[in-house]
């Protein structure tokens, strides 16, 4: 394990701003997870946990330590006539782990396809897609804790997870290292296909009878018609999450926007789709400089290659600025700044 100073960290982020790190070192094993955070040489300095920096915007150089998480490997723990229970090392990348398991023919996770990142990263935020989050196949996590070195484990209830939330964002954000976690996977599946274009896609696929395969290449396809590739324009896939309002609010917006998109999410609150307002509000496909607003969907802010985070945080404050001044709705980051 070698820590090395003065990192660029361009090729670590997805939206590929150029910032650099005092320090980086990358890890492979618990053991040198402890090590590092027991090292005095770099103790009182701020710490970013990195996977793979598909939910980061660097606004500036990194004045502390970056620990790369790498801890590989994913093995089957359990059994039964119904469920598998899968564990993954943090480091393992997303996709990979959802590809393993549509191949197995384990269902639970093939609308999470495609989606960028580490495993380790997925609970931060409780990461969803076309109707499904984590927190469906959710059975454990075990984390370090940064100040003891203690490894504690997290079951469903203490993540404590909501849309795009968990309790790593919130009282113990900035406190554990993920290292790990268990996924409770479907030996018999149960399709979700009610989400927006899967129908549509599927049917255009010629499938008519489903499977977990044909759901997760129809998600897929979907994706990568309008999401960009980060290989090609950089981005942090939704840069706002999308609002919550007030039942009673949504009413009287629907009276003076009467095409606004909107779901349910109880009897009191509804969600609007952020990328809605921000289309409306003017933004789509504007470019300023290296940095824009993506033209196929607006909630995706871009990099064309230069751009500045800093760039980035000004144009997401002008939208949020001209969302607020036009619908009274306060949008949200989902991006975590560093
Ligand atoms: P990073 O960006 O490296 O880190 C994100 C946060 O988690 C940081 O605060 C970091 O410090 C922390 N962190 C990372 N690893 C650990 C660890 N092991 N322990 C503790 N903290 C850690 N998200 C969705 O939910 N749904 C989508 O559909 C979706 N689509 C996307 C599409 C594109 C094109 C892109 C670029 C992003 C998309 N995202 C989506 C966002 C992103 O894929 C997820 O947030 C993903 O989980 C981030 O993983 P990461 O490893 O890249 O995390
Ligand atoms: N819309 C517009 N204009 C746009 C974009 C969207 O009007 O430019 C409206 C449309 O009415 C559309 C609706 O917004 O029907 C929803 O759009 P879309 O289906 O593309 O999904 P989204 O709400 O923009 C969310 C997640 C995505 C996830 C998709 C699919 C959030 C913040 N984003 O996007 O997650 O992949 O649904 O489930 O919840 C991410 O978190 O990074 C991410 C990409």
């Amino acid at each position: 394990m070698t820590v090395q100073t003065n990192v660029q960290l361009k090729p670590f982020n997805t939206f590929s701003i150029e910032a650099k790190a005092k320090y980086f070192v990358e890890v492979f094993t618990i053991e040198e997870i402890k090590s590092i955070l027991q090292n005095p040489d770099y103790q009182n300095i701020e710490r970013l946990i990195l996977g793979g920096g598909s939910n980061l915007l660097l606004t500036k150089d990194f004045d502390g330590l970056v620990i790369k998480i790498n801890l590989k490997g994913f093995e089957v723990v359990r059994e039964d006539d119904e469920n598998i229970w899968i564990k993954s090392g943090a480091g393992v990348v997303w996709h990979d782990l959802v590809m393993h398991c549509v191949n197995q023919n384990y269902a639970g996770m093939e609308n999470l396809s495609l989606i960028p990142g580490t495993v380790g990263a997925a609970p931060m935020q409780n990461i969803g897609a076309y109707g499904i989050e984590i927190k469906e196949v959710f059975e454990e996590l075990e984390a370090i804790e940064i100040a003891t070195g203690q490894i504690k484990i997290f079951d469903k209830q203490t993540c404590n997870f909501g849309y795009r939330e968990s309790i790593f964002k919130h009282e113990a954000k900035g406190k554990f290292i993920i290292l790990n976690v268990t996924f409770k996977l479907n030996k018999k599946p149960t399709f979700h296909v009610e989400y927006g274009a899967i129908k549509d896609t599927l049917t255009e696929m010629g499938i008519s009878e489903l499977n977990i395969k044909a759901i997760s290449d129809a998600v897929i396809h979907i994706r990568q018609s309008k999401l960009p590739n980060p290989a090609e324009i950089g981005n942090a896939g939704s840069f706002f999450k999308n609002p919550e309002i007030p039942k009673t609010q949504f009413e009287a917006l629907k009276a003076q926007f009467p095409t606004i998109p909107s779901y349910p999410v109880s009897e009191t609150t509804t969600k609007v789709p952020a990328g809605w307002l921000i289309e409306q509000a003017g933004w789509k496909g504007q470019r300023f400089g290296n940095v824009g607003v993506h033209a196929k969907q607006a909630l995706v802010l871009v990099n064309y290659g230069g751009g500045r985070g800093e760039d980035i945080k000004a144009l997401s404050q002008k939208i949020q600025a001209s969302v607020q001044e036009k619908f009274g709705i306060q949008l949200s980051a989902e991006v975590n700044f560093v």
